[in-house]
């Protein structure tokens, strides 16, 4: 069956042409086949819903109409360090998109905070998050696909995520423009991409404290491993790990974790 779907020019540095489609499987999955398919593919797919939308850990992504489920390509040798440093840059831009969106609409009674790696919070739920996806260990031949999803305008969620999801329209009362925070989105990124390749990571880590959720708080954290690591949050190092200080004093540095709580 022919897929129902738009295409546009648009003019960023490393965006010209972004595909809309009505419903996808997911659109990371969609970018994907479409850079190996298409002579000259989209570097953008955005998804009215997705069928399959993909989380974290192999976690189902709820997606239906009302929320924004956008794909960029993020270029293959961008980032010299790892994907966690990725992410982190990734994680923070889109929080900074989100927040110049809501208070350059004048609302500025809740915080968008960055929950690490990468979970986009609004007080206290979450509104969205990234999967980057990489495909092919070869740096010249890398293909880096970022997802991001943001609950837009659902009322209601999943009983799986009710309690720990929200979107913009719940917490402003109002309905928002899907395809203005696209836009919003798309140009922080273009200028994330510009930046770290400019030699500027550094400067956006450094921003990071300005976004941060959990900075100064307490928390515990699950490790790869599955150990739970506890402590205080002082900050991220150059990989873009989170750097805990346990009750004894012990500094802590996790590369990979998840289901950070603060405790
Ligand atoms: C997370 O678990 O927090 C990451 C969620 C990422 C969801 C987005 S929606 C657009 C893109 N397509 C997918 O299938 N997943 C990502």
């Amino acid at each position: 069956m022919k897929k129902k779907s738009r295409e546009w020019g648009i003019d960023y540095s490393n965006f010209n042409k972004l595909r809309y489609l009505r419903e996808v499987d997911s659109t990371n999955d969609e970018l994907f086949r479409l850079l190996d398919e298409e002579e000259s593919p989209p570097q953008i797919v955005i998804g009215g819903i997705q069928t399959e939308g993909k989380g974290r850990r192999g976690r189902f992504w709820f997606s239906e109409q009302g929320g924004l489920w956008i794909s960029l390509v993020i270029p293959g040798g961008l980032c010299e360090r790892n994907i966690t440093a990725l992410n982190i840059t990734c994680g923070l831009s889109c929080a900074k998109a989100c927040d110049s969106f809501i208070s350059e609409m004048g609302f500025r009674e809740f915080n968008i905070t960055v929950k690490w790696p990468n979970d986009i919070m609004l007080e206290n739920k979450k509104l969205g998050g990234l999967l980057i996806e990489v495909k092919s260990s070869e740096i010249k031949d890398r293909k880096i696909v970022l997802g991001l999803g943001i609950n837009v305008n659902q009322v209601r969620f999943n009983k799986v995520i009710s309690d720990i999801a929200t979107s913009l329209r719940l917490m402003f009362k109002r309905r928002f423009s899907v395809c203005n925070l696209a836009n919003y989105i798309i140009k922080e990124m273009d200028s994330m991409i510009e930046m770290i390749r400019n030699g500027k990571i550094d400067y956006l880590f450094g921003e990071w404290k300005d976004y941060s959720y959990e900075l100064g708080r307490s928390v515990e954290i699950s490790t790869v491993e599955s150990v739970k690591k506890q402590g205080k949050v002082i900050g991220i190092g150059d990989s873009g790990e989170l750097i805990l200080v346990n009750s004894k004093g012990d500094i802590d540095r996790i590369y990979n974790g998840y289901d950070l709580k603060i405790t």
